[in-house]
């Protein structure tokens, strides 16, 4: 079995990390593995597989002559250096914001869109987290009765702002308990003029704000779930910051074209790839963040139909956004692209 050249740029990262624990769990047929981050971190040792490998500093010459490139770096970097690496032969599969909305470039969910890989030309954008788990539950009943509106509402961990905002919440809420003075400095994100304390508090906003006071990260719900399945979808969002390490959370109200029923769409959800259903309100069970974590699997919950109208559904997902919300899809992309035969253009 051939075995490949791959890189991680960001690999000191919280999503980073997750990248070593997956593609190590997941036995990626890795040839040379090469950490990249900034220079801050070169000479670092990261453990993979039990080998202790020397992180390097990201450049052009770093970034090039490898099979497979994941960009876990943030935006900037990505712009720097996502197509000098896919121009040396790589196909890069970037977790930052960079090129979603780019049309040359597939936006994938394996579970949902896998034959939009074969279009790549270079470079493959894994979606925004929440995006991602909300698309494995949302498509499905799609496919089964059709949305035609989604209002969608989110609870997301301070891990996916990355290390600064974990170290913020478990530091302030040492400080709350102490009675000792609390300077937030992380979120709504660590460069934001203002910052708000998020222990034993929630933030509604998540990112900066954009067009008509949404913020980024509501726009890129809504822009990015309608590039994955296809087609404009109307959906509008709602997303707030919760003191909780890890997992999103995600309500969604859909509006759908025909009726199901919620006996309907739990037979549906259970059925879809990638997702477990945990859905027994007669004893009290549904899916949390703590459930989810560390989990591959989507979980999917407190089925209802909508009271409101004639055609419509209340479903709660749940899903570790390090994992499926990030580096887990990202690995699956590169799996799903061997499978295909696509790696280089
Ligand atoms: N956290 C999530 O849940 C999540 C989910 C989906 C997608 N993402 C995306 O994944 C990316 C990484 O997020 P994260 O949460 O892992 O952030 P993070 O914990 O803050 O890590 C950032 C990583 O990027 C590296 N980096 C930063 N600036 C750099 C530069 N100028 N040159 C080279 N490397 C640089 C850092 O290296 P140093 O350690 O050397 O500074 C570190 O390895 C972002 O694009 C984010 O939007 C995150």
């Amino acid at each position: 079995m051939r075995r490949y050249k791959v890189a991680i740029v960001g690999a000191t990262g919280v999503v980073g990390q997750e990248f070593l624990t997956i593609l190590s769990e997941r036995d990626f047929p890795i040839d040379k593995l090469t950490l990249l981050a900034s220079a801050k971190s070169k000479g670092r040792q990261l453990n993979f597989r039990g080998d202790m490998l020397q992180v390097e500093e990201v450049s052009e010459d770093a970034v090039s002559g490898h099979d497979i490139v994941f960009f876990a770096a943030g935006a900037t970097v990505s712009r720097q250096f996502a197509k000098k690496a896919a121009e040396s032969g790589a196909l890069v599969i970037d977790n930052s914001s960079a090129y979603r909305m780019d049309p040359d470039v597939p936006l994938v969910v394996p579970q949902v869109n896998p034959d939009d890989i074969l279009k790549h030309k270079g470079i493959i954008a894994n979606p925004n987290c929440t995006t991602t788990i909300m698309v494995m539950a949302l498509k499905p009943i799609d496919d089964a009765a059709q949305v035609k509106r989604a209002v969608v509402s989110t609870y997301q961990a301070v891990s996916g702002a990355g290390i600064k905002a974990i170290d913020a919440l478990f530091r302030e809420s040492l400080a709350y308990l102490e009675g000792e003075a609390i300077t937030p400095d992380a979120l709504p994100y660590a460069s934001a003029p203002r910052h708000y304390q998020i222990a034993f508090n929630i933030v509604p906003q998540v990112d900066a704000f954009g067009d008509m006071m949404y913020t980024k990260e509501e726009w890129k719900t809504v822009y990015e779930t309608s590039k994955i399945i296809g087609r404009k979808l109307a959906i509008t969002a709602t997303t707030v910051r919760v003191p909780v390490e890890r997992s999103h959370s995600i309500s969604m109200n859909l509006e759908t074209e025909g009726k199901l029923t919620r006996e309907e769409a739990l037979d549906i959800l259970s059925r879809a790839p990638g997702i477990r259903v945990i859905d027994e309100p007669e004893e009290l069970l549904y899916p949390t963040p703590l459930l989810a974590s560390g989990k591959d699997l989507v979980l999917v919950g407190r089925v209802r139909e909508d009271n409101s109208i004639p055609n419509g559904l209340n479903v709660w997902v749940v899903g570790d956004q390090l994992r499926k919300g990030a580096a887990l899809n990202a690995v699956e992309i590169g799996e799903k692209a061997l499978e295909l035969g696509c790696l280089a253009r």
